[in-house]
């Protein structure tokens, strides 16, 4: 099946794809095993800084590989993609999604961007989601508290607008989530409110909740009933990474051999994606 295919299925069964952001060998093999285990559909992704860090090339070659060895539909998208340019690159390189992300821009300007990526795209076959309304931050640990404002949330008339003049295929919105987790734990409600009048006017698009990590599991389940089907997660990866990593060299900082302390490592991810996996309702679904 296509990821296409997979999003219909989602929204006719009510369950959500973990989109599962990497950089490195070691967080790809944990998000495999976690697939591999609850035999979930995933999709993987890196930013244009990820990409950069493991190369485009090799994290096409390493998806499909684990695609294959284990057996789970897995598909690559490039996450806020910021230019046409970078979106050509890893088309060519294999990756079989892109979100284009020119969201800070007037809506107009934004729908202008857009379509021309879509038009790439969409000649090659290639799944391409667009976004409309802001979602601040980016993924790490803010010390400062972030301010969900008003006027970033998507708007519905807008987002109906969008999806029509773009032909996008899926719709990253803004509904009250930010990238990363405050320090103090506490993260905000998602307006489930404002989703509903959103996927009122755009119907079948599938919606996509950017900033996953740290929102409430009951806001999630909520919001996958109200028809959200692709939830990407990025901080809680990487903060049980580096905690795990963090702890095996308090505990012995003399150990230099790496197949000995990235084990935790591994393993701490792989907990925290099973554990989306089940929450969004994706296992078993291959
Ligand atoms: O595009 C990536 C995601 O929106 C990740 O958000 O770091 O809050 O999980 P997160
Ligand atoms: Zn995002």
């Amino acid at each position: 099946m296509k990821i296409k295919d997979y999003f219909k299925k989602a929204q006719k069964e009510g369950w959500a794809i973990g989109k599962f952001n990497f950089s490195t060998l070691e967080q790809l093999k944990a998000i495999f095993a976690a697939a591999a285990n609850l035999k979930s559909p995933i999709i993987l992704e890196t930013s244009e800084g990820e990409s950069n860090f493991i190369g485009i090339q090799e994290a096409v070659a390493l998806v499909k590989l684990f695609s294959e060895k284990f057996k789970i539909p897995a598909f690559l998208n490039l996450d806020h993609g910021k230019s046409l340019e970078y979106i050509k690159e890893v088309v060519a390189f294999g990756y079989n999604l892109v979100h284009f992300d020119s969201s800070k821009l007037p809506l107009e300007e934004n729908i202008k961007e857009t379509k021309k990526v879509v038009d790439y795209c969409h000649k090659k076959g290639i799944f391409v989601e667009g976004e409309v309304g802001i979602v601040a931050g980016s993924s790490i640990i803010h010390k400062e508290k972030i301010e969900i404002r008003e006027e970033d949330l998507t708007d519905p008339e807008q987002a109906l607008k969008f999806t029509k003049e773009t032909k996008v295929d899926s719709l990253a919105i803004n509904i009250g989530t930010f990238h990363g987790v405050e320090a103090d734990g506490m993260n905000p409600h998602i307006n489930l409110q404002r989703l509903k009048e959103i996927r009122e006017k755009t119907k079948d698009i599938p919606l996509i909740l950017h900033g996953g990590s740290g929102t409430p599991e009951e806001d999630i389940k909520e919001a996958i009933k109200l028809g959200i089907v692709g939830i990407n997660i990025n901080t809680e990866l990487r903060i049980v990474f580096a905690s795990a990593l963090k702890e095996e060299f308090r505990l012995n900082s003399d150990e230099i051999v790496p197949y000995k302390f990235l084990p935790p490592a591994i393993e701490a991810v792989q907990r925290v994606v099973e554990k989306k996996i089940k929450l969004f309702g994706s296992n078993g679904k291959i």
